[in-house]
């Protein structure tokens, strides 16, 4: 069955924990915590000691996504704060292999990803590496975009190369209960989910839409 990952960028960022808990509580599977630096993305959000806190309102597991220019030196400081999932960009880091090697030898499984103007098929030489591909549907840094039409064909090419569905497909920005189906049919094991899962506090059935 899809996993639905909300996004708490989109919650009132002075409650996260009591978003946090609410969210486990709706039937989420994993939270997805946006890391911006203000300098690979012109947002800044979360630093690790706000994932620590976090994870004392909620046991669901945290997808970390870093939009930072320095993934080396900040996946240590998320890995120790509890991320059960770290994914980072490939246009931020020269030394890819290292990046999956450092998160990998935390016991945190690794995700890569790329801005929706980057060639998807820069993931190829990592694929056999990682445990995840996340696919943008948005170009980083913001809520509330609107989901671009060329996502399903990178699903799909994602879906193609990989030679196992160990690896996990995650789709990243304006996903809605419109394009949810989309996304899935494509491939797609993971949808994160920030405006339409915090629409309104209905957040069960805002996730039960998602998943059709
Ligand atoms: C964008 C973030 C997304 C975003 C999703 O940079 O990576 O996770 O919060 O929010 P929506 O669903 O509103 O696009
Ligand atoms: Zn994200």
């Amino acid at each position: 069955m899809i996993k639905i990952a909300p996004s708490l960028l989109a919650a009132d960022s002075a409650r996260l924990g009591e978003a946090a808990a609410a969210l486990e509580k709706a039937g989420a599977d994993l939270l997805h915590f946006d890391v911006m630096d203000g300098h690979f993305v012109p947002n800044l959000t979360f630093g690790p000691q706000i994932l620590k806190h976090i994870k004392k309102y909620t046991s669901l597991l945290i997808d970390v996504h870093l939009m930072v220019t320095n993934p080396l030196e900040v996946i240590p400081w998320y890995a120790e704060a509890g991320a059960d999932f770290i994914t980072f960009h490939l246009e931020a880091t020269d030394k890819p292999e290292k990046a999956i090697k450092l998160i990998k030898k935390y016991g945190i499984k690794a995700g890569i990803t790329l801005r929706p103007d980057s060639d998807i098929k820069q993931i190829c030489p990592y694929l056999s590496l990682v445990d995840m591909v996340l696919v943008m549907a948005v170009n980083p840094g913001f809520c509330g975009q609107r989901f671009r039409e060329d996502t399903p064909d990178k699903i799909r090419f994602v879906n193609e190369y990989r030679s196992t569905r160990n690896i996990l497909i995650e789709v990243d920005g304006g996903i809605n209960k419109d394009n949810a189906r989309i996304c899935v049919q494509a491939g797609a094991d993971i949808l994160v989910a920030g405006t339409s899962v915090f629409a309104d506090d209905k957040y069960a059935e805002n996730i039960k839409l998602l998943r059709g």
